[in-house]
């Protein structure tokens, strides 16, 4: 908490950056100075782009309606060190939170650490790498790339053509992830080349100068994709200059005003853009629940973007302006649950879960059980849209094939949330939401505790006992699981089989491993906590010591493998949790009021092994 002394020292330490922010009343921060609760600081990278002036211009709106709330903003105008310095002055002057959205993300990781180590840290828009923050908030880039992408295939139709890509910052993780999702979809046709490749720093003009540098070169261009819409008209203003009217022009922000996007589209300077959204607003609601120690904040909300076309322009406009009415809440609100099934004591928690949250939220639930088959999902989902639901949740068992069937609930006008397990589709606007974990992380933290706990080059035989084959758990952890180990060649993978997430199959399994590999098993990574006591099981069956002559790793982190950690036989296991109601039941009102959802909310997660798992065990409600 701060004090009206010290604030009124901070302030004025801070007035000259937080000034050159035009949107933030200042004098109305120091006059209201005695309702001061908390105080926030907004480490900002620039204010050179209209982004990050808009971004700090919805922060201040959200802060506004808060009395006990004050900001202080700095501006790193660009550069690293000087944003290191910015956060080491916040700190020193006892802001409670801490938002911050990094100049270049590998360089202010440890910066972030260190502060999250003494305050809750937001990281908005460019993620820092690893976990070391409270929340973070940003788009999908790789999305955004992909979109661009497909957006360019439309345009140059079966013609095809030369197109140039321009950047922002090199190597910045935003440019890597646009740039990946856009070369990914334009490079599977042959009629598109990827003509030249342009860095202007998210600038107009360096994307102007670079831009007619490069059509000297080069004139046989015929789009341009810029990673942001300042840049896109950059590259405009050098078509025009040029008199070339051929060349269509794709951008990403989507702002409002005078030269946002949206106002190009309009104006036919650019042929398309990608809302690319602030967080702003979300970032603020987040810190008051964060300063207001409320449980279920997740580790991570991915925001929504919007192709925008001359053809959506208005709609997009109208649909904007209504989302931004919050609407009465409904008196009755009925939503159908589609299960998995009843596979794992994590399933059951998750079932308990939405269960009680939903009779808290006082929401009427349908509730049907998959039984592990995508057949039965599917008929169920199709008895909510014959019932007329409200809105219809689900945990898909796999991730493909779910086109159809969700594309009859959009046609019949019923929302669709999915619960716990992604699904992989080509259109995303066919679900509002995804409330689950980061599986490819958990497969990650499997691995690097792995690695931490067998220093040295000696060969490392795994067996993996995989999730159903399919679904999106078995093919993240497998993926995050892999990815760090392929940088440590002792370690190896001797055999991986399904076990579908059950007990029994998972002692039949690794039953199976023992009788063909024996002692040269040395590690069992499991995908989850029901195989791993299945395995533990078989290891002593065949005259094994789990825990010891074959070390046991797995996810979920239930209460049972906490007493399997205590009692030697599990190693470690990184957490999954279940208890995604209360989460899934707040977005089903909050869009029912007419609040935007963003397109993913991941969850917090830790990982347990005998140094934390007897505190903890006590608390675990699954
Ligand atoms: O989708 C989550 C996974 O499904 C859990 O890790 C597993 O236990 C469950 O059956």
């Amino acid at each position: 908490m701060f004090t009206k002394t010290r604030l009124v020292l901070f302030i004025g330490l801070c007035l000259i950056a937080a000034a050159a922010f035009a949107g933030y009343d200042m004098s109305r921060a120091a006059t209201d100075e005695d309702e001061v609760t908390y105080l926030i600081g907004v480490s900002q990278a620039n204010l050179t782009e209209p982004w990050r002036v808009a971004m700090n211009e919805e922060i201040a709106m959200a802060a506004a309606k808060h009395k006990n709330i004050r900001v202080i903003f700095t501006d790193a105008a660009q550069n690293s060190q000087k944003q290191k310095k910015d956060v080491d002055e916040l700190l020193r002057e006892g802001i409670d939170l801490l938002i911050i959205s990094p100049h270049d993300a590998a360089e202010l990781t440890p910066v972030v650490a260190k502060a999250y180590k003494k305050i809750p840290v937001i990281v908005l828009d460019r993620a820092v790498e690893g976990y070391d923050y409270s929340l973070y908030i940003g788009p999908d880039n790789k999305l955004i790339g992909r979109a661009a992408g497909n957006l360019t295939v439309d345009m140059l139709g079966s013609k095809g053509g030369n197109v140039i890509e321009i950047q922002g910052l090199s190597d910045s993780p935003p440019v890597r992830d646009r740039s990946d999702g856009f070369r990914e979809v334009v490079e599977k046709h042959a009629n598109i080349k990827i003509a030249g490749r342009i860095v202007a720093d998210w600038q107009r003009d360096k994307a102007e100068d670079k831009t007619l540098e490069l059509l000297a070169r080069n004139p046989k261009i015929d789009m341009i994709f810029a990673h942001n819409d300042p840049m896109a008209l950059g590259a405009y203003r050098a078509v025009k200059k040029l008199g070339r009217s051929d060349i269509k022009i794709i951008g990403v922000d989507g702002l409002s005003g005078e030269d946002g996007g949206l106002k190009l589209v309009r104006d036919g300077a650019l042929q398309g853009t990608f809302t690319c959204p602030i967080g702003g607003k979300e970032a603020m609601q987040y810190a008051v629940d964060i300063l207001h120690q409320e449980k279920g904040i997740p580790k991570k909300i991915i925001l929504r973007s919007t192709k925008i076309t001359a053809d959506n322009l208005a709609e997009y406009l109208q649909q904007k302006q209504a989302s931004e009415e919050i609407r009465p809440e409904k008196k009755r609100i009925v939503v159908g649950f589609s299960q998995v099934g009843a596979e794992s004591v994590w399933r059951l928690a998750n079932s308990e879960s939405i269960k009680n949250a939903a009779s808290a939220a006082k929401i009427e639930l349908r509730f049907s059980e998959g039984n592990q088959h995508q057949d039965k999902q599917i008929a169920d989902i199709r008895t909510f849209i014959k019932d007329g639901v409200d809105v219809i949740a689900f945990s898909p068992v796999v991730e493909y094939g779910w086109d159809e069937v969700l594309g009859e609930a959009k046609a019949a006008g019923i929302p669709v949330i999915i619960s716990d397990r992604t699904i992989n589709i080509d259109d995303d606007r066919l679900y509002t939401t995804f409330i689950g974990a980061d599986f490819v992380e958990e497969g990650r933290k499997a691995a690097r505790w792995l690695v931490d706990t067998l220093p040295g080059n000696n060969p490392v035989n795994i067996i993996e006992l995989c999730g159903t084959n399919g679904s999106a758990p078995a093919i993240g952890r497998k993926m995050g699981f892999e990815e760090i180990l392929t940088a440590h060649a002792n370690f190896r993978i001797m055999g991986s089989e399904t076990a579908n997430f059950t007990r029994t199959e998972g002692k039949k399994t690794m039953l199976e491993f023992l009788h063909e590999f024996g002692k040269d098993i040395h590690v069992v990574f499991a995908h989850n906590d029901d195989m791993a006591l299945g395995a533990i099981e078989a290891i002593d069956e065949y005259g094994l010591r789990p825990g010891q002559d074959i070390l046991v790793v797995s996810v979920d982190a239930t209460k049972q493998a906490f007493s399997a950690i205590m009692s030697g036989k599990l190693n470690c296991t990184v957490e999954c949790t279940p208890l995604l109601g209360p989460e899934l039941m707040k977005a089903i009102k909050d869009y029912s009021i007419g609040k935007k959802l963003p397109i993913k909310i991941i969850t917090a997660e830790g990982i347990f092994t005998k140094k934390n798992a007897a505190q903890e065990y006590q608390w675990r409600k699954y």
